[in-house]
């Protein structure tokens, strides 16, 4: 179970009861929609403005898009944003606002794999430089025409880290609140990318997310359920995205029931999926399956590949390929190249469990790894809106 503080129920009450005593007549401020279809998620990478602009995205197969990502600044803790930002954030709103309704929802999100998680925690830590990030936070996404922000601290470290998380979301929550009463907008909505499962149970002392600030303060929190292997262990190959595994508790089905078990309401709850697949160069190619020893990374930029390369790299080599049914994914390899990867049965299932659990809905890192078919956004769009578990 995640850490309580007694302060958050406190804190996010008083919020409610505020919208509570709110009268619903023409003052109040319009409130955003409810997703009786789900929440089909995708995050889109600035850095890939070139080869994916934002008019490439498929919108009607999702209903948020995310624009991946601005930074903080290490020094004044409010938004660091360039000019080409300011560029590329307008293109995309205007870009994505204008296609054909219902147009998704875009959320403007802050941090990502590669960021300062001192500059997080630091902020975090103090009312000052807390208040000054979600003021920049408020004002970026306002005037960039966003209808929320997606936090994505890549990671709290310490239990101070994931207790500051929490007066963090709730200070962010009621300051998006007032916001919107004092602007009469739509209130600006509120998400976070989190670990795979609630706490870092690997570490012995591995601290647990705020659940019950993540619970009343978020619209909704989407565990990033990948990368469970990769290029950090060269020994082996591995797949990098399972759903279920019987030998230890790095699987998806694991991490979702711990977010399920923590008290976050199922909901809320977005589980992710990568449209990439990891690669590995195996030792013997004779050797092939999963867990087969390797030598080091396979093809791709740093033992990385997008969905679509995997295809190439399939139809190219001539590769076999192998759906594991028990852990629910894929891999493919050819000669010493060794890839696991999440493909279309692999995708479909998941959106099946993801149903079943009902939960929220699902997000795909990264939009522009699809194929040209867009087969995996399609798969899960399709899957999501036929099954009824
Ligand atoms: C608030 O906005 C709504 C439309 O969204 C409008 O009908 C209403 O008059 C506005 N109220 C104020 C006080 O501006
Ligand atoms: C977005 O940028 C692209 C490439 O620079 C440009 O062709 C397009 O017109 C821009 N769209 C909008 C709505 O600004
Ligand atoms: C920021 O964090 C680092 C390490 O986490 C710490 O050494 C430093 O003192 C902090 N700075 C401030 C201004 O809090
Ligand atoms: C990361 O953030 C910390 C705390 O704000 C800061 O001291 C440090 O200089 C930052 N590191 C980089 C590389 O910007
Ligand atoms: C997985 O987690 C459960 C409790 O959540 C624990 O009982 C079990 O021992 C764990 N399994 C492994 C292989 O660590
Ligand atoms: C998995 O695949 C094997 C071999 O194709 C099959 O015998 C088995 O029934 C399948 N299991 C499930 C759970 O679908
Ligand atoms: C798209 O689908 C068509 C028909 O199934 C197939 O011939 C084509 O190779 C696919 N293209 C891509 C890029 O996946």
């Amino acid at each position: 179970m995640a850490s309580r503080n007694s302060l958050f129920p406190f804190l996010c009450t008083i919020s409610t009861i505020f919208l509570l005593l709110t009268p619903t007549n023409s003052d109040s401020p319009p409130q955003a929609p409810l997703y009786n279809t789900g929440i089909k998620a995708g995050y889109w990478q600035s850095s890939m403005a070139e080869s994916f602009p934002p008019s490439s995205i498929q919108t009607s197969l999702f209903t948020h898009i995310l624009y991946a990502f601005v930074e903080i600044d290490p020094q004044s803790y409010e938004l660091a944003i360039s000019r080409s930002d300011q560029n590329l954030m307008t293109n995309f709103t205007s870009t994505l606002h204008s296609k054909s309704p219902p147009s998704p929802k875009l959320f403007l999100s802050i941090g990502g794999g590669g960021s300062n998680a001192s500059a997080f925690a630091n902020m975090s830590s103090n009312p000052t430089t807390r208040t000054k990030f979600i003021a920049s936070t408020i004002k970026s996404a306002r005037d960039h025409n966003f209808d929320g922000l997606d936090l994505d601290w890549e990671f709290p470290q310490t239990p101070g880290d994931m207790s500051n998380l929490g007066v963090l979301l709730q200070e962010w929550r009621a300051s998006l609140l007032t916001e919107s009463i004092a602007t009469n907008r739509t209130m600006l909505q509120l998400s976070a990318a989190v670990y795979f499962a609630s706490s870092f149970f690997l570490s012995p002392a591995g601290p647990s997310y705020p659940a019950d600030a993540i619970n009343q303060c978020l619209d909704f929190v989407s565990p990033m359920c990948f990368d469970y292997r990769g290029s950090w262990d060269t020994s082996a190959t591995g797949e990098p995205a399972v759903l279920f595994d019987k030998e230890s508790n790095v699987s998806t089905g694991y991490g979702i029931g711990s977010w399920i078990g923590s008290g976050v309401a199922r909901a809320k709850i977005v589980m992710g999926m990568p449209m990439y697949g990891r690669t590995w160069r195996l030792k013997d190619p004779k050797v092939n399956g999963v867990g087969a020893p390797a030598v080091g990374v396979g093809p791709g930029s740093e033992g990385t590949m997008s969905y679509v390369d995997v295809l190439g790299f399939i139809s190219r080599e001539g590769a076999t390929v192998v759906f594991d049914n028990k852990t629910v994914s894929d891999y493919s390899f050819a000669g010493r190249s060794w890839i696991g990867y999440d493909g279309v049965e692999t995708v479909s299932e998941k959106v099946r469990f993801a149903k079943e659990q009902k939960l929220g809905g699902y997000f795909f890192w990264a939009l522009g790894y699809d194929d040209g078919n867009s087969s995996l956004s399609i798969t899960a769009s399709t899957t999501w809106d036929s099954f009824h578990g």
